[in-house]
């Protein structure tokens, strides 16, 4: 496995990321036992989670191979973002490593195939048994020369809903321009109004949780109006979050200067910071996944403690290889059991 990683690091990060895609849908990649630990079960927004460690968007952005991903021990996984046309996105180069931080910078600029061939692919999977075994998520964007923001997220909610077991609203990718407006107060009320009913009026026997992921780059105001706002819109979940437009000391100076969102350990601490503010000003009451920075089972369970009731991560992935994620699991486990918690429930947020 060592090999193959150093091997991939050898290739463009992009090239690698395609290579790893074709493995997983040739079924050529590496397939992990699955972890059945009970103290790692856990029930969020009405779903059953066989453990609490989501693979995060922009892996999968096209929802070509969930099952494979469910295969290396994630609990969930997240497809997307995905826009309602195909786009190519930024030019290239567009993802830079930087091994030495252990991070990332991209701004690919939600390249993807676009809805109709996305929804076709989840609507296979709904007969694939593995999903007894995982949960698959839809996350949904609008396309860069759209003039209707709000439209854009109305045709992706009412498309993946059928076929998923919970939707995001991603409003937070630093590289489509005024994406991240959309979390001012008013616009997200707007946005989640016209979400809601557009749900309201799709009349699935059982709808599907609505989340909304956000930017780890807000300030304390915008983090209480945005509480204020999906509290209000009755939302089932907030994801925090995304990469940031940060650049925090020690990047090499070369790489600091790319334009994009950067991910992987360097985010970790400020987004558990903003994590616990959230927390606390939700009161609990609204379940977060905790995503930045996270390539350990301490980490994992730091997040957890900051307040997250799932995980997700990305970064880490890349440096670490699928065998990170039984890794998590197993410490999160030991972690779990050390301080005397039996559920992971009992853990969320002991630290915020
Ligand atoms: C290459 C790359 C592409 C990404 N694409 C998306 C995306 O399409 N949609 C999204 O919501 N987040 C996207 N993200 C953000 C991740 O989902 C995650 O929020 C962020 O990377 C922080 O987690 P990490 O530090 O574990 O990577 C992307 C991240 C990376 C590194």
């Amino acid at each position: 496995m060592k090999l193959l990683l150093a091997a991939l690091r050898l290739l463009p990060p992009e090239t690698a990321h395609e290579v790893t895609l074709c493995a997983l849908r040739c079924g050529i990649a590496p397939i992990l036992p699955p972890l059945t630990e009970s103290i790692l079960q856990t029930h969020v927004f009405g779903l059953d989670f066989f453990n609490p460690v989501g693979i995060a968007a922009g892996f999968d952005k096209n929802a070509a191979v969930p099952v494979p991903l469910l295969r290396w021990g994630f609990g969930f996984v997240e497809a997307g973002t995905v826009t309602p046309r195909a786009q190519p996105g930024n030019p290239k180069p567009r993802l830079f490593r930087i091994p030495s931080a252990r991070a990332v910078i991209n701004r690919l600029g939600f390249n993807n195939e676009g809805l109709e061939s996305y929804v076709a692919r989840l609507q296979k999977l709904g007969s694939n048994p593995i999903r007894n075994r995982g949960i698959v998520g839809a996350n949904v964007g609008k396309n860069k020369d759209s003039v209707d923001a709000i439209a854009d997220y109305v045709t992706g909610v009412k498309a993946v809903s059928p076929h998923v077991d919970y939707v995001v609203v991603n409003i937070s990718s630093p590289n489509t321009p005024g994406l991240r407006g959309l979390q001012n107060k008013k616009e997200l009320a707007a946005l989640l109004m016209e979400v809601q009913k557009a749900r309201r009026d799709l009349k699935l026997p059982k709808l599907p949780p609505l989340l909304v992921k956000i930017a780890p780059d807000l300030d304390d105001q915008a983090l209480a109006d945005i509480a204020e706002t999906v509290m209000a819109a009755a939302v089932d979940g907030l994801i925090l979050g995304n990469t940031t437009v940060a650049r925090p000391a020690g990047l090499p100076e070369n790489l600091a200067k790319e334009t994009g969102g950067l991910s992987g350990k360097p985010l970790f601490e400020p987004s558990n910071e903003i994590l616990k503010k959230m927390y606390r000003l939700l009161g609990g009451k609204m379940p977060i996944i905790g995503v930045g920075g996270i390539s350990s089972a301490e980490d994992a369970y730091k997040k957890i403690r900051c307040g997250a009731s799932l995980v997700q991560l990305y970064t880490a992935l890349i440096y670490e290889g699928p065998a990170l994620v039984m890794k998590i699991n197993e410490g999160l486990a030991e972690l779990l059991r050390r301080d005397g918690f039996n559920r992971i429930q009992d853990a969320v947020g002991v630290d915020a």
